[in-house]
């Protein structure tokens, strides 16, 4: 192996581990999504697309039966388990993700060989933008790849959510992963949660001199814990109640009047009202009006907030003083308890052209994905810019406003991070 891969950190660390080169690397993205939380499991829409960070595994075939994992995040062991006895709850922390990738391929009929694979990220864990998907998906392809199997992309998100699902044991939807696999850079996607089908939505907020940024709030929340899980079951009530299967059927919000339960009446409005926001959203963005989804942004975190109650007060802090600041839009993002923000920002065009980055942008020092050391080359830390510098940088002053409200409230200080829609999980090498 030579040239840039070989100096890949991921390449490295699978050298140290296991005294070969791997085979090949692949990656697979975090997400972000512009609107629809908490549709994907009501058979509903969503519009989430792929970050530019994400999870690499370097890869190689080894030992018959045995599927051997280790993480420069997680620290030198190698966790090492048998193919045949694999099944949910065998494996326990980080390594339940892609030892449950290799239990879901067996399951769909995709036996995979003995394999090594060593982890890297420059995601961090809990900030809402899918660091386990990134995990399952790259583990994916890199264990059909080296199979010699083609397994179609929408029933790889499908096997990679059922490895989360029913081996982890964490009641995800589909979102994360269909992102992970299927989103192209410049878009988002336009997933139907019900039919499969999806659609790639051109999303150039550079074209509108705006730009998307993350805001990590520094709160952490796991999709384990209750509030998740019992949003299911509220919409899962709450569509019994109305005599539909899913609450997907549900178009017109007047039709939730029936509803006796003010709580149940309260969630099932948000997730027929986000789907009317889905669809609008992306027929803003194929007008090419990136401007006119801020408003959108607003409505659904207001949704979220006051319908949904999963929002969290960072959040709901970060939206108010970013939105004050010049946000055209703004909202929490995700599973909800924690995480990050998404705003739609304006940006400053380069001097020289091309695209407008975030030039305050930073996450500052985050917890990585599975603690311990980040990336070398590609580490949250290396966004850090610390205080903004520029006054005439409306980024800059969002930011600034952002970090003066969480300094009064005494929180510790968030992240930013822009968010270029990018491309899906491949082969790096
Ligand atoms: C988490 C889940 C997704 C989705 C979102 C909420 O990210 O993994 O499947 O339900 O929350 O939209």
């Amino acid at each position: 192996m030579s040239g840039q891969a070989g100096a890949d950190p991921v390449v490295a660390w699978f050298r140290a581990q296991y005294a070969d080169d791997p085979a090949g690397i692949w990656h697979a993205p975090g997400r972000a999504n512009l609107v629809g939380e908490h549709t994907d499991y009501n058979d509903g829409f969503v519009l989430p697309f792929a970050l530019d960070k994400g999870v690499l595994a370097a890869a190689d075939r080894g030992p018959d039966g045995t599927l051997e994992l280790t993480s420069r995040q997680a620290g030198r062991a190698v966790t090492t388990v048998t193919l045949a006895d694999l099944e949910p709850g065998s494996v326990t922390g980080w390594a339940a993700y892609a030892a449950g990738v290799a239990w879901a391929l067996g399951r769909a009929g995709y036996p995979v060989p003995g394999a090594r694979l060593a982890i890297d990220s420059d995601l961090p864990q809990g900030a809402g933008l899918s660091s386990s998907a990134a995990l399952e998906c790259a583990v994916a392809l890199a264990l059909t790849q080296l199979a010699g199997l083609d397994v179609p992309r929408p029933e790889l998100a499908s096997i990679t959510r059922r490895a989360e699902n029913a081996f982890v044991g964490v009641p995800s939807g589909i979102m994360d992963q269909s992102a992970a696999l299927l989103c192209q850079a410049g878009h988002a996607l336009l997933l139907d949660c019900r039919s499969g089908e999806s659609d790639s939505v051109p999303l150039n907020p550079a074209g509108s001199r705006l730009a998307l940024m993350i805001i990590d709030t520094r709160a952490r929340h796991e999709l384990t814990d209750s509030g998740y899980a019992s949003r299911h079951v509220e919409c899962a009530e709450a569509a019994r109640a109305l005599g539909v299967s899913t609450l997907r059927d549900i178009e017109d919000p007047g039709a939730l009047t029936v509803l006796k339960d003010p709580v149940l009446r309260r969630r099932a409005r948000h997730v027929v009202t986000e789907n009317e926001r889905v669809l609008a959203a992306a027929a803003r963005l194929r007008r090419g009006d990136v401007t006119g989804c801020g408003p959108l942004l607003n409505a659904s975190h207001a949704s979220l907030r006051d319908d949904f109650e999963i929002s969290w007060p960072e959040a709901d802090v970060a939206v108010d003083a970013a939105i004050a600041a010049g946000a055209l839009g703004a909202r929490m993002m995700g599973g909800g308890f924690g995480g990050s923000v998404i705003a739609l920002v304006p940006a400053l065009v380069p001097a020289g052209g091309g695209p407008p980055r975030l030039a305050a942008a930073g996450w500052g020092p985050v917890a990585a994905v599975m603690s311990g050391p980040g990336r070398a080359g590609h580490d949250p830390d290396d966004l850090a810019a610390g205080p903004s510098a520029d006054p005439g940088d409306p980024v800059a002053a969002i930011q600034d406003a952002v970090r003066a409200a969480f300094s009064r409230h005494g929180w510790p200080e968030p992240g930013f991070m822009d968010a270029p829609p990018s491309a899906s999980a491949q082969r790096v090498w």
